[in-house]
């Protein structure tokens, strides 16, 4: 390891602040072309600002930024630079979810001029060596975390996953960053890569039983609502104790991602998750009591109030394990005429389903099953539906905002989903 060479920073106010090594050093000279120098030059200039001694090498990235709904031309632009400029990504890299089914968006009721720009942009991706899985849940398939290891991803949910669940050190990286990350194999070492920030600071006993995913989602929600004014350098990092039953890995996925629409990006649970280490260091600076009340008060505030238009499963992406829920509870049943009923999965977890012959019970009741999408990111027919039921917190906190699309979203837990609107 050796000091960074001179750049403008550092002649600017004479300070010299992170390592860097002779590859580094290379790459931020232009040694290994503008790509890479811009991407490290990133990389650079937010460790410094963080107070990063030095970068690390990551296994793995997962980049968003993918959606033409959230994007727009801007990222289109954006993307076409990074592929003039002949970046290429360094370590093996997945993809978030996209605006539509690649190749059923058609029954997603998408307009061909969305569709044009969706494909660009993953074809733009391609150019980059980037894997277009085009999916939030990366661990499902692909990649195999273990404890203490280096990655580098961006959306919010896998974040939380890969950090509680397998331990996995990631700190939330924005669309930028994360690409900064892909090209040259490493990030900035700091925030939640260092076990010092992953210690809980604040303690939750979970005074009532969770009975399924839906109500997994809305402990996640009352926790990150309490905690909304808070200020905690690396986000709150609740610690669950007395939590349950032992949530299984999708209810895992549903608390993570409803508690990373605050600001949470990693969370333990006592006797559970795989730092247990780091609970006899706590000093917590909160501490809280989720009651039955808190949970009856959540679960009518998320309750529909007008019969809904289109159901929508599947955020996080579900396994092939949600998708056979689904399909066990709409066996020998129709859907309600002029409803529709979504399940978003991977390709690879739809893969499986297709094999073992659940996808057809679902057709066969009516439901459609897509992927390389989501419920949020997708662009919704708003002549067709105007009300949205799911059973996850993480759809309901956005697919209402403004910005994506607008549209009142209701939670139910799946048996009643489907009593609701199955005959
Ligand atoms: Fe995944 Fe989309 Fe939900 S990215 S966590 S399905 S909002």
């Amino acid at each position: 390891m050796k000091r960074t060479i001179v750049n403008e920073k550092d002649e600017r106010n004479g300070e010299l602040q992170m390592f860097l090594t002779n590859e580094e050093e290379k790459m931020f000279n232009g040694e290994f072309g503008e790509g890479p120098q811009l991407a490290i030059q990133l990389l650079v200039d937010v460790g410094e600002f963080f107070g990063a001694e030095r970068l690390i090498p990551i296994s793995s990235a997962h980049v968003s930024g993918v959606s033409y709904l959230t994007g727009g031309d801007g990222l289109l632009a954006q993307l076409s630079l990074f592929v003039q400029k002949g970046c290429k990504v360094a370590v093996p890299t997945t993809l978030n979810p996209a605006g539509m089914d690649r190749k059923y968006w058609k029954d997603m009721y998408i307009p061909p001029e969305f569709a044009e720009k969706q494909l660009q942009i993953l074809d733009y991706y391609e150019k980059m060596g980037v894997m277009t899985t085009c999916s939030c849940t990366p661990y499902d398939f692909g990649h195999i975390l273990h404890k203490g290891q280096h990655i580098a991803w961006a959306e919010s949910s896998a974040v939380t996953f890969a950090n509680s669940f397998f331990g996995a050190r990631t700190n939330r990286e924005d669309a930028l960053t994360v690409l900064a990350a892909a090209i040259t194999g490493r990030t900035a070492y700091f925030g939640l890569h260092l076990t010092e920030n992953r210690i809980p600071n604040v303690e939750v006993r979970v005074e009532v039983p969770i009975k399924n995913t839906a109500e997994f989602g809305l402990l996640g929600h009352i926790v990150g609502k309490a905690l909304e004014a808070k200020n905690f350098p690396y986000g709150p990092i609740p610690l669950f104790r007395d939590l349950i039953p032992e949530p299984k890995p999708h209810q895992f996925k549903a608390l993570g991602a409803a508690l990373a629409s605050f600001s949470t990006s990693l969370y333990h649970v006592e006797d559970v998750t795989p730092e247990q280490e780091l609970i006899e260091k706590a000093e917590f600076e909160e501490k809280l009591t989720v009651t039955a009340d808190d949970l009856k008060e959540a679960i009518e505030e998320f309750r529909p109030k007008t019969e809904p238009d289109i159901v929508v499963i599947g955020c996080p992406n579900a396994n092939w394990e949600e998708i056979r829920e689904v399909a066990m509870l709409v066996q020998n049943k129709k859907l309600k005429p002029d409803k529709e009923f979504w399940v978003f999965a991977s390709q690879a977890q739809r893969a499986i389903a297709e094999t073992v012959g659940i996808a057809n019970i679902l057709r066969e009741a009516g439901v459609k099953i897509f992927s390389d999408t989501c419920p949020e990111v997708t662009l919704y027919d708003k002549s067709r539906f105007k009300t949205i039921l799911t059973n996850s917190t993480k759809a309901a906190h956005y697919i209402p905002a403004a910005a994506l699309n607008g549209i009142p979203t209701y939670i139910l837990p799946l048996k009643e989903i489907v009593e609701m609107m199955f005959q």
